[in-house]
């Protein structure tokens, strides 16, 4: 064979002169990844035309050169997307994969791309480039998530539902105050992507393999090119630390997390014990042997994925510790837990978003199969368990008890009720007034219904109706906006 051969041609031979012997079929298979980094082919091309665009205009290749990768790349594109493209496994990854394509198209102008970069830093821009898109795309479906949230919410401030504390009844709560937590989580969320995002969108490229180029490139122009919003300063750090997908995989577990507990009480709620709600057919199955099952199938799924999300974080985590400045191949595993992570919470918010807000009607332009509220059933569970027994206690410190005091009297109360299997409401007010006589026929009206009991908490993030009001119009206004 000639010495002019393509090394990139026959690396199923052996890498370079260099070496002995070629590479077993499972090492090759082993240490490939091409079968899922072709995933970021599109984010390598961008780099890759942004490289050579700069270097053109550095002078260091030519303009027919650059010209020559820009038409060779726009047949990469056409044959990937046509589905013609040929992956080879002995190309190793998308990056070498892309380049033996182009030089077998352009020839020596392919072999210039290469020039003053590295694997090591176009691997690092790629994923960078592919996750601040996807960020992009989550951020919206996290609003998306909200805005079902608060319109559900804005239809439901005067239902009522016993709010828990250890899962037993503690004090009655709007459901809009209810959902409108959830709200808060997602926003927050959705300022941690935002942060992310900044360290994310850093350019690594032009940092070579580890230690900077010889040649004269102008890295802020190819961040620019690339809407980067920085340079990664420090050659070294910039090809080897994975610390921004490590941040984006825990920001993408709290998001699952928030899921998680969502689905929980979606869980919760269908039961027959609770009755609270219904999710639309679509999202639930059946059982194969009890015909009167239907399942929430979607909101445990998603509670069970929010282990594999969070597993990732724990994969990429471990996947740092421990490795030496700078590069090492230990980080090509880093593809496969963000990639999954990205697909997983993408599609959890996608489907929560409908589910939860429904879908859209083009004839009448509302949204549709969303979830059933059962005021009913929440009010009656509500009114069991004695909810406003504190209540009954703040009447009794208005009326000069101390708290302390006020408590141990409602707990005698409570107790007398329960003793006859009623509510604090339905007793006389004969029998509340043998427990402290300053109780007066204003008590039912004032602290012992679930409206009385909502109403008084009508403090900043309490769960009055006029408080519950406030946030959604704050949360409604900061949705249509494009400011968190
Ligand atoms: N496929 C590799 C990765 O994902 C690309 C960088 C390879 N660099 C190297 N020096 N072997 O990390």
């Amino acid at each position: 064979m000639s010495t002019s051969h393509n090394q990139l041609d026959t690396k199923s031979q052996a890498w370079s002169a260099l070496f002995s012997e070629p590479m077993s079929e499972l090492v090759q298979r082993y240490t490939a990844s091409v079968f899922f980094d072709k995933r970021l082919w599109q984010a390598d091309m961008r780099g890759s035309l942004a490289h050579a665009e700069m270097l053109a205009a550095q002078g260091i290749i030519s303009q027919d050169d650059r010209a020559a990768i820009e038409r060779g790349m726009a047949q990469i594109r056409a044959e990937i997307e046509s589905g013609s493209f040929d992956w080879k496994l002995e190309l190793e990854d998308v990056h070498l994969n892309l380049e033996a394509r182009l030089t077998q198209l352009v020839g020596d102008a392919g072999k210039r791309l290469h020039t003053g970069r590295s694997r090591n830093d176009q691997v690092a821009t790629d994923i960078r480039l592919w996750l601040r898109d996807e960020i992009d795309l989550i951020l919206g479906l996290l609003r998306e998530v909200q805005a079902a949230l608060v319109e559900v919410a804005s239809r439901n401030v005067d239902v009522i539902l016993p709010g828990f504390t250890h899962l037993q009844v503690a004090q009655p709560v709007s459901f809009a105050h209810h959902l409108l937590a959830y709200v808060e989580m997602f926003a927050r969320d959705e300022e941690r992507l935002q942060d992310v995002r900044k360290r994310v969108n850093r350019l690594p490229l032009g940092s070579a393999a580890l230690a900077g180029t010889t040649y004269p490139l102008d890295r802020e122009r190819v961040a620019r090119t690339l809407d980067m919003e920085g340079v990664c300063q420090n050659s070294l750090d910039a090809v080897s630390d994975r610390d921004f997908a490590i941040e984006f995989t825990a920001a993408a577990s709290l998001i699952m997390v928030h899921v998680s507990r969502l689905s929980e009480e979606l869980i919760l709620w269908m039961s027959q014990n609770f009755a609270f709600i219904r999710i639309a057919d679509r999202f639930t199955t059946g059982s194969s042997i009890m015909p009167q099952k239907k399942n929430p199938d979607v909101p445990e799924l998603a509670r069970g994925k929010t282990g594999r999300v969070v597993g990732h974080l724990m994969g990429l985590i471990t996947l740092m510790k421990g490795q030496p400045l700078a590069y090492n191949k230990d980080n090509q595993e880093d593809k496969e837990p963000l990639f999954d992570t990205v697909d997983t919470v993408r599609d959890t918010l996608r489907i929560f978003a409908e589910m939860i807000g429904g879908q859209l009607n083009p004839a009448t332009g509302a949204k549709e199969g969303g979830i059933t509220v059962h005021p009913e059933a929440m009010r009656s569970a509500a009114s069991k368990g004695y909810a406003t027994a504190t209540d009954l206690a703040d009447y009794l410190v208005k009326k000069g008890l101390p708290f302390r005091d006020a408590h141990e009297v409602v707990a005698h109360a409570v107790k007398t009720a329960q003793d006859q299997g009623v509510d604090l409401a339905e007793l006389p007010l004969a029998t509340l007034q043998q427990f402290n006589p300053d109780i007066g026929q204003d008590v039912f009206a004032q602290a012992l219904t679930l409206e009385a009991s909502l109403n008084a908490r009508n403090t900043l993030g309490g769960t009055a109706p006029a408080q519950v009001q406030a946030q959604l119009a704050r949360h409604t206004q900061r949705l249509q906006g494009s400011q968190t």
